[in-house]
């Protein structure tokens, strides 16, 4: 699903976001990203979304190449990309439903079509009986499940999550990842950057740790710890 092969990101002269990183993740994994802040993680994956050019090296995703694409396929890559964020980013003043429906209107799904999607999606994150609510009408962890339904809703090859429980308790954030997972048993690719020593520590999943922007370790049911 992705790879990244000597992959560099200078920002400026001295300023390195990724040093010569090279990795694999296969289609159907679950992987953390790990490693102190300024380590590299966010710069990993702006570059895998494509907000970010890579100074040197390649990274192919799902088929896409992205040294060689042209930038009217980047739309299309995006498609297969869904993407989370620690702080939500979801429109106060629209319904949840709509929230989740605008996904699916930037690439004119049809209104039946939508309906179902969105009320299926909603369902699969345990929200499908507050359709009518906005946001701040919803927990943290509520909203956090929306922007998940939002991602998913297009059914993207691959889900990015940046920092998704930063915001959360740690109940909450477990819950999170649990539905993370959830996803990934699904099919879906999953990413996921996060700070929460104790919830990776336990879940034993592949942990990729960053450190100055290189890879510190790579391991299947690894531990947080750099
Ligand atoms: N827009 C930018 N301009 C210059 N340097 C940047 C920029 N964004 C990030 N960096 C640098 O790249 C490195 C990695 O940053 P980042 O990927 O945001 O780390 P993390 O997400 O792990 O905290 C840091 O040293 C940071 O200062
Ligand atoms: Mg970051």
């Amino acid at each position: 699903m992705i790879t990244l092969q000597n992959v560099t990101k200078e920002y400026q002269k001295g300023s390195i976001g990724l040093d010569n990183v090279s990795l694999e993740v296969d289609k159907g994994e679950f992987a953390f990203i790990v490693g102190k802040s300024g380590s590299g993680k966010t710069t990993l994956i702006k570059l895998l979304l494509k907000e970010l050019e890579a100074t040197s090296g390649d990274i192919v995703v799902n088929g896409y190449h992205y040294q060689k694409m042209k930038r009217r396929q980047i739309p299309y890559l995006r498609r297969q990309i869904g993407v989370v964020f620690q702080d939500f980013r979801l429109l106060r003043d629209r319904s949840i439903y709509e929230n989740v429906a605008f996904a699916q209107q930037v690439i004119e799904v049809p209104k039946r079509a939508m309906k179902r999607q969105v009320q299926n999606v909603l369902e699969l994150v345990g929200l499908g009986n507050r359709l009518r609510a906005l946001p701040d009408e919803l927990s943290g962890g509520e909203q956090q499940r929306v922007a998940i339904a939002r991602a998913l809703v297009n059914h993207p090859a691959l889900l990015l999550a940046d920092e998704p429980t930063g915001n959360l308790d740690p109940q909450n954030a477990q819950e999170i990842m649990d539905l993370l997972v959830e996803i990934q048993k699904r099919g879906t690719t999953v990413i996921v950057v996060t700070h929460n020593k104790e919830i990776v520590n336990h879940m034993g999943k592949r942990v990729i740790a960053l450190n100055e922007g290189a890879v510190h370790h790579d391991e299947k049911g690894g531990t947080y710890d750099i």
